[in-house]
């Protein structure tokens, strides 16, 4: 056998040799800090109803969401997303429900604030599908589109019930134009100043939404490309990054994030606020199914998953598995 001298001068291999070695020289960690919890809170039932298209998450009763808000406390997640699923009967043209003191989503405000205080970040979904019949993010104008000046009136009514309802955090996911400047003016002027903006800045148009159509309950019938984001575009979302700053967004989020890791990544070098990635419901339930076959190994492939999208450029990371991930990371030598 010929013995070739030093080649190779370089042993990247050198550095992946033990469990220990590859820990100190992990470029990206996961904490449990950066986890932030969806959650949906179903109106009038009193024991959770599973979700068909996401296996482990369910429709949340008012006592069981309390519950789930101490467990991803108590596991160490950074803050829960909390989304109201109304009654059918309570759905109407202009989501009455979403701007209803006493509507399903500033009930649950109350009771998540009432039960963690200030020690889990409290963030509200603001925007109309869950409360209209059509299922659209706004409300329609006479030839049945989404008429976006009319909807930012009802996302300022909504900020003004969901801050007085004790949310930190408010969530504009309709991507109307101009949401982010209207909804920190409605804020402000009933003196919630302290109540922040996670501007939803790119927002895709994507077929991973499926699952939260059934979490919801949602009627949609159509979809809503003429107001989200065409998956073909990047530059267009460093143009809705720049609006949102200049509205006064306090953190950013890309979402989906998974196929989305490029405008993740561009995004985040292209500003100094915090931001966020939403793994959506469709990439948690292409996980859990493809696990439930065999086809991969879940726990891994959980984890691979979150840590690409921190690789990429998120501070904070929406996820369906936040607590069960905060939990294990808490335990494991990472
Ligand atoms: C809008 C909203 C959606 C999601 C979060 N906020 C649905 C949509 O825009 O179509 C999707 C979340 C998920 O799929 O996990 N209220």
């Amino acid at each position: 056998m010929t013995v070739y001298g030093s080649f190779p001068g370089s042993r990247p291999r050198r550095l992946r040799t033990t469990p220990a070695m590859r820990r100190m020289v992990a470029e990206t960690r996961l904490n449990p800090a950066d986890l932030i919890l969806p959650a949906f809170v179903r109106e009038g039932v009193r024991e959770p109803v599973p979700i068909g298209a996401m296996p482990g998450v369910v429709q949340h009763s008012m006592d069981t969401l309390r519950k789930a808000a101490v467990e991803a406390r108590e596991a160490g997640v950074s803050g829960i997303m909390l989304f109201g699923v109304p009654e059918d009967a309570k759905k109407d043209a202009t989501g009455t429900a979403g701007t209803d003191p006493g509507g399903i989503l500033q009930v649950a405000i109350r009771a998540v604030r009432e039960e963690v205080g200030d020690e889990l970040v409290v963030m509200s979904d603001l925007c109309l599908d869950e409360y209209t019949d059509h299922g659209h993010c706004g409300v329609l104008d006479a030839d049945g589109r989404v008429d976006n000046d009319a909807t930012l009136e009802r996302y300022a009514e909504m900020a003004q019930v969901q801050a007085d309802a004790g949310v930190h955090v408010v969530g504009p996911s309709g991507m109307m134009d101009g949401q982010i400047g209207v909804v920190r003016d409605a804020l402000d002027t009933i003196g919630k100043e302290d109540v922040s903006i996670l501007a939803y800045t790119a927002k895709y148009s994507s077929a991973f939404y499926g699952p939260f159509r059934e979490a919801v309950g949602s009627s949609l019938t159509g979809d809503r490309k003429t107001y989200q984001q065409d998956p073909a575009n990047l530059r267009e979302s460093l143009r809705e990054l720049a609006l949102d700053l200049e509205e006064g967004a306090d953190m950013v989020m890309v979402k989906p994030a998974g196929p989305y890791l490029d405008v993740l990544a561009r995004v985040a070098e292209s500003v100094d606020v915090p931001v966020a990635a939403y793994q959506i419901s469709g990439e948690y339930a292409m996980v859990e199914a493809a696990a439930e076959k065999g086809w991969i190994e879940r726990d891994k492939a959980i984890l691979e998953t979150l840590t690409g999208i921190r690789r990429a450029g998120a501070q904070m990371i929406l996820t369906y598995w936040a607590t069960e991930v905060a939990q294990k990371l808490g335990g494991a030598r990472r």
